[in-house]
């Protein structure tokens, strides 16, 4: 006659892939039941009803449990997890993440920021590169990694022409400019025409040396351009960096919802806590003081109320962010009072305010904290949103 234990035992068998654990050690398993005549019934909580693993966790727990002897038939019932479950489930995926996380050359005490978007070309480097500095400019030491290793432009819009170079130790020794220690796949290649060489060679490794062999130093931020797309250099960095917090940068246009959807599954797949949206390209004033909403109105706000985290700054237009983009000379620096400028600004200061440096706060604080942020803001918000969707 087969057991619970040997049921659970089965059931370790079964891992959710994107949570990278077993239905049984992530809390899973709601309930075991097994009637004498063979009948093993599964209680099985999924972290969201649409979860797009559902299909392959029920198939795998039916075969894994079905193949027991003494078991004659498999029944799951899959249910959806409540809020708390869902903060529960996610700190655990995020401390097997930080146990299993390689060594890297980012200090623990670094704050990481990944500067993320539901889609490309929103001004996720602009933003990323007027952030850092902005930071910086607050007396921080800050760091500058451009994750997007095929579509870099972080050099240009810094105007930093020098490459990089190695120290003694063999060690990658980051470029500081402009108050800022950057690394980036520009940094490397010979011109931005060759980069497209090295796509397949030595790329898919670019990232882990960014982390492993760069004497990044101590530092206060790392502020990360992440490249658009919710795939593998999402995961990879939340692996190497289990640390990093995400901020969204989105435009005004109210297609805000989709977006969401697709900025909630890359936090799951991260595990990354999303700490607040920027807006971007909000509107445009003109020299006569007329303000145009060029790209509509209330997207930022839309998708911070959708994910429950704050809306930290709206960005207008600015011709100057184009310009002072090709020539390196971003407009934090080069027209400190303009609009823009100051909005980056603002933006810099919540976010220190949201993520204090690391010295403030004692690491069981900082633990109590993510759970608690996890609490209010990122584990709802999956759930509202898929709700949504599936309207
Ligand atoms: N607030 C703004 N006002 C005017 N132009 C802007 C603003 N923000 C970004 N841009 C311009 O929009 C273009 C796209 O910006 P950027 O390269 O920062 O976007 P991205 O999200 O990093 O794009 P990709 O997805 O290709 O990496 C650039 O030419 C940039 O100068
Ligand atoms: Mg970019």
């Amino acid at each position: 006659m087969v057991t619970e234990q040997d049921v659970y035992q089965a059931l370790r068998g079964v891992v959710d892939p994107e949570l990278g654990g077993d239905i049984v050690e992530l809390g899973m398993v709601s309930g075991v039941d097994i009637s004498p005549d063979g009948v093993a019934t599964i209680g099985i909580a999924l972290t969201i009803s649409e979860c797009p693993m559902r299909g392959q966790i029920e198939s795998d727990t039916a075969r894994k449990v079905g193949s027991l002897p003494g078991v004659r038939e498999v029944v799951v019932r899959t249910t959806a997890m409540s809020r708390e479950q869902r903060a529960g489930l996610m700190a655990t995926a995020r401390r097997k993440a930080r146990e299993s996380s390689e060594p890297t050359q980012v200090s623990p005490m670094t704050r990481v920021i990944a500067v993320g978007s539901g889609k490309g070309g929103v001004g996720k480097s602009s933003v990323s590169a007027n952030l850092a500095l902005a930071i910086a400019d607050l007396g921080f030491t800050v760091g500058l990694l451009d994750a997007d290793i095929w579509g870099f432009s972080i050099p240009r819009m810094l105007g930093a022409e020098e490459r990089l170079r190695a120290g003694d130790d063999r060690q990658i020794i980051p470029l500081e400019t402009q108050g800022v220690r950057l690394v980036s796949a520009g940094l490397i290649v010979e011109s931005e025409e060759t980069a497209l060489m090295w796509r397949g060679l030595m790329l898919s490794k670019a990232l882990e040396q960014f982390l492993k062999q760069v004497a990044w130093g101590e530092l206060g931020y790392l502020v990360i351009d992440m490249p658009p797309g919710t795939g593998d250099i999402q995961m990879a960095l939340a692996r190497m960096l289990p640390q990093a917090e995400m901020v969204v940068v989105t435009t005004p246009q109210a297609t805000a919802q989709k977006v969401a959807i697709r900025v909630a599954d890359m936090a799951r797949r991260s595990y990354m806590p999303v700490v607040g949206v920027i807006e971007n390209m909000t509107a445009f004033s003109c020299d006569h003081g007329s303000e145009y909403r060029i790209f509509g109105e209330g997207g930022g706000l839309e998708l911070a109320e959708s994910l429950g985290i704050p809306l930290l700054a709206q960005i207008p237009l600015d011709p100057e962010i184009v310009v002072g983009g090709d020539e390196g000379r971003p407009i934090v620096r080069a027209r400190p009072d303009s609009e823009a400028a100051q909005a980056f600004r603002r933006a810099g200061r919540r976010i220190v305010e949201l993520i204090p440096p690391a010295q403030d706060e004692t690491c069981t604080a900082r633990i109590a904290r993510l759970i608690e942020a996890l609490d209010v803001r990122g584990e709802q918000a999956p759930l509202a949103l898929a709700d949504q969707a599936s309207r």
